[in-house]
C-alpha cells in the first residue's frame, strides 16, 4: 500500500490540533512553526502506513524513531498488551515482580549471547545508557567514561554527559560532570585516559548521520579496554534486534562487548530498555537488601515486558535477519544508483541492513529533502548536521514501497 493523499499537508485538522497543543505543551518539544507547515498528527498505524487525523495515508519509513520494527498495529505486541493489561498491566518490578519480567530478563539473556548475562531494565534508551555506565563505574572502581563526537546517547542528565551534541549540551552545561572524555569517532586512541571504566561506542551512530565503525577500529577499543581493565559497552539502542541485518550491530564486526544498552524495537512500542552485561561486568552491584540503588517506578513494566517477550519471539520466528538484510539490499541498490545519478548532491550512502543513510552535500539539505518528500507521503528523519537523510523502515516494508520512496527521493533531487 502507498500513500494516499486528501488534503494539503498537514491537513486542516492538523492544524487545528497543533494551535491547541501550541497553547498547552512545553514549547521546547513539538516543532509548531507559525506557518503552519508541520506536524502532522497521526492517528492509527497499519504496517508501514500511517493514517492521520484529515484521513492521509503516510508511509513512515522512520519505524517512529527505529522503534516499530514489526510494523504499526503488530499483532505480536498488541495481543501480548491486552493479555497482560487483563491479568496485571502495572507490578512493582522491584519488589514484587511479574512472570513477564522474567520471560523477558531470560530472552534477553539467552538473545545477548554474553557469558552468564544479567539484565537491568529501564524505560528508555538513555536509562540503559545509565544503568551501563553505573555498572561499569561499579565493577571497575574507576569513574571515566570514553565516549565519541556524534555520540548520541540520550538527553537524561546523566546520558547527556556523553551525548556530544554541543546543542542539548550547551544549556545544561554547568550541570554536566567532567567524567565523559570525547574523541572523534572511528580515530585510533593512543591509549585511554587514567581511571577509565568504560568507553562507549555506538557500532553504528544514528542520529550522528549513519556513521558506521570499522571492524579494526572496534577491535582496537575492545584491546585498549582490556589493557586498561575498562568494559566496553555498546550502545545498540538504535542498532539492536535485527535492525542492521544482525541481532545486535556489534556481530557484524566479530567483537563481544561487556555491556549491551539496548531500547527501541524491543519493546515493540512499549517504552522498555535494558542493559545486558556479562555477569563479570554486573558483578560490581551490590546485593540488594530490599532498596534497590537503582531503579524506578515502571521498571520492569508487565505490559511492556510482554510485550518485548512476544516482539523478540516474533521477530526471530520471522527470520528478522534475512528480512532486513534482504529489504535493506533491495533498498541499498535503490539508493546507490541515486547515489550515481546525483554525485553533486549525494556525497554517499551508508549503513546496514535496514539503517541507511544517504549524505548529501550540504548542511540542511537532508531537511529540505525530507520536507519534500513528506509533500510526498513519506515521512523521514534528518540526522547528523541535517546533512543526511536516515531511512529506517519497519521490517515489514514491502519492495513496492521501497520503489515508490526511491522514485520520490530521485524526483525530488532532480529537481
Ligand atoms: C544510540 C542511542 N542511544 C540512546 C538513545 C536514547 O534513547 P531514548 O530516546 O529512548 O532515551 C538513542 C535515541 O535515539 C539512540 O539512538
Amino acid at each position: 500500500m502507498l500513500p494516499d493523499i486528501r488534503t494539503p499537508l498537514p491537513g486542516p485538522k492538523s492544524r487545528a490540533l497543533a494551535a491547541r497543543l501550541r497553547s498547552v505543551e512545553g514549547a521546547n518539544v513539538t516543532f509548531l512553526p507559525q506557518d503552519e507547515s508541520f506536524p502532522i498528527f497521526w492517528e492509527s498505524g497499519n504496517g508501514c502506513l500511517i493514517t492521520d487525523v484529515d484521513g492521509n495515508q503516510l508511509l513512515d519509513m522512520t519505524s517512529a524513531f527505529g522503534v516499530s520494527a514489526l510494523g504499526h498495529g503488530a499483532t505480536a505486541a498488541t495481543q501480548a498488551i491486552a493479555k497482560q493489561s487483563n491479568l496485571l498491566l502495572h507490578g512493582m518490578g522491584d519488589v514484587h515482580p511479574t512472570v513477564a519480567k522474567l520471560e523477558l530478563c531470560e530472552e534477553l539473556c539467552r538473545t545477548s549471547g554474553l557469558p552468564a548475562a544479567k539484565v537491568i531494565l529501564g524505560t528508555s534508551g538513555g536509562d540503559a545508557v545509565e544503568a551501563a555506565i553505573k555498572s561499569a563505574i561499579l565493577r571497575t572502581g574507576k569513574h571515566r567514561v570514553v565516549a565519541f563526537d556524534g555520540g548520541y546517547h540520550g538527553l537524561n542528565l546523566g546520558a547527556l554527559n556523553a551525548t556530544a551534541r554541543h546543542d542539548f549540551r550547551m544549556p545544561f552545561h554547568r550541570h554536566l560532570a567532567d567524567f565523559v572524555t570525547h574523541f572523534p569517532y572511528g580515530s585510533p586512541l593512543e591509549n585511554l585516559p587514567d581511571d577509565t571504566a568504560a568507553v562507549l561506542v555506538e557500532v553504528i551512530q544514528g542520529r550522528g548521520g549513519v556513521r558506521e565503525a570499522s571492524t579494526d577500529w572496534l577491535m582496537h577499543l575492545r584491546s585498549l579496554c582490556d589493557a586498561a581493565g575498562a568494559l566496553l559497552i555498546v550502545d545498540e539502542v538504535f542498532t539492536g534486534f535485527w535492525r542492521t541485518g544482525e541481532v545486535f550491530a556489534h556481530r557484524h564486526h566479530g567483537v563481544t562487548p561487556d555491556i549491551i544498552a539496548c531500547g527501541k524495537v524491543l519493546g515493540g512500542g512499549m517504552p522498555i530498555s535494558a542493559c545486558v552485561g556479562t555477569g563479570d561486568a554486573m558483578s560490581g552491584w551490590p546485593v540488594s537488601t530490599g532498596e534497590s540503588i537503582h531503579t524506578s517506578t515502571f521498571l520492569g513494566h508487565p505490559g511492556g515486558c510482554a510485550s518485548a517477550v512476544a516482539t523478540l519471539r516474533s521477530l526471530s520466528d520471522m527470520d528478522a535477519s534475512a528480512t532486513v538484510n534482504r529489504l535493506g539490499a533491495y533498498l541499498r541498490s535503490h539508493l546507490d544508483l541515486i547515489a550515481r545519478k546525483h554525485t553533486r548532491k549525494v556525497t554517499s550512502i551508508r549503513g546496514k541492513g535496514l539503517m541507511l543513510g544517504i549524505q548529501m552535500d550540504a548542511h540542511g539539505a537532508a531537511v529540505t529533502l525530507s520536507d519534500a518528500l513528506l509533500q510526498n507521503g513519506i515521512i523521514t528523519l534528518p540526522a547528523g548536521n541535517g546533512d543526511v537523510l536516515e531511512l529506517t523502515p519497519p521490517f515489514v516494508v514491502t519492495e513496492h514501497q521501497l520503489d515508490f520512496v526511491a522514485g520520490a527521493i530521485d524526483q525530488a533531487l532532480t529537481l
